[in-house]
């Protein structure tokens, strides 16, 4: 468990394994390299869902490849759009499955650093996620503390503490290291 705590990414993921159950559908909001879009696959099953968001077509195509190759293609629709458009998509707004929404914040390591998420639509993309979750699911937020980094992170620490009462946020950083990624996790009773 000690050894979760020392990279957010792994901590995240551990909060997911025990929400997502086979079945669910999940919204991987940042594909990047596909890594965190897999996972989600893998955890939902075949008999599960996972839509992926990326603005890069490039970073899409990328994860495709990874997932064709880990055998999980077939259960992700990919979606070459911002993540603040997800409440457009019927079968998002009509899926009472959504388990999980994931977003790891900022550039795609294989890309341009200059693209990178921005803090209002990253806010509006958590407004929706909130909304679009079944009860008992889960969101999380990777968030670093590069440039524009740390203007978002802010808002979003401001965002879960305004939160209602219908949802559960919480937020995990490592206390003693400058400029260490916070992990937010909000859980929806
Ligand atoms: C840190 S990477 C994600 C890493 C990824 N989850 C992985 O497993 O590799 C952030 C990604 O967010 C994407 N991005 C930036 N703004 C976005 C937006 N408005 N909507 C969706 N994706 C966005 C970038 O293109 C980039 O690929």
């Amino acid at each position: 468990m000690i050894e979760t705590f020392r990279r957010q990414t792994a901590f995240i993921k551990a909060c997911i394994q025990d929400v997502l159950k086979p079945g669910d559908s999940a919204i991987d909001a940042t594909v990047g390299t596909g890594e965190d879009t897999v996972f989600l696959a893998e955890c939902v099953g075949s008999a599960g869902h996972v839509y992926g968001f990326d603005i890069q077509r490039a970073a899409i195509e990328e994860a495709k490849a990874l997932a064709k190759q880990q055998g999980v293609l077939e259960r992700i629709t990919w979606l070459c759009d911002g993540h603040e458009h997800m409440d457009t998509y019927p079968d998002i707004v009509h899926n009472p499955k959504i388990g999980a929404v994931t977003f790891n914040l900022g550039y795609w390591p294989d890309g341009d650093p200059a693209v990178t998420t921005q803090p209002e639509t990253t806010l509006e993309a958590l407004e929706q996620s909130a909304e679009l979750l079944r009860s008992g699911g889960i969101l999380t937020v990777c968030a670093y503390s590069h440039l524009t980094g740390q203007a978002e992170k802010e808002k979003i620490e401001a965002w879960i503490q305004n939160l209602g009462r219908g949802y559960d946020a919480y937020s995990f950083e490592v206390k003693n290291h400058r400029k260490a990624p916070t992990a937010f996790i909000v859980l929806k009773k």
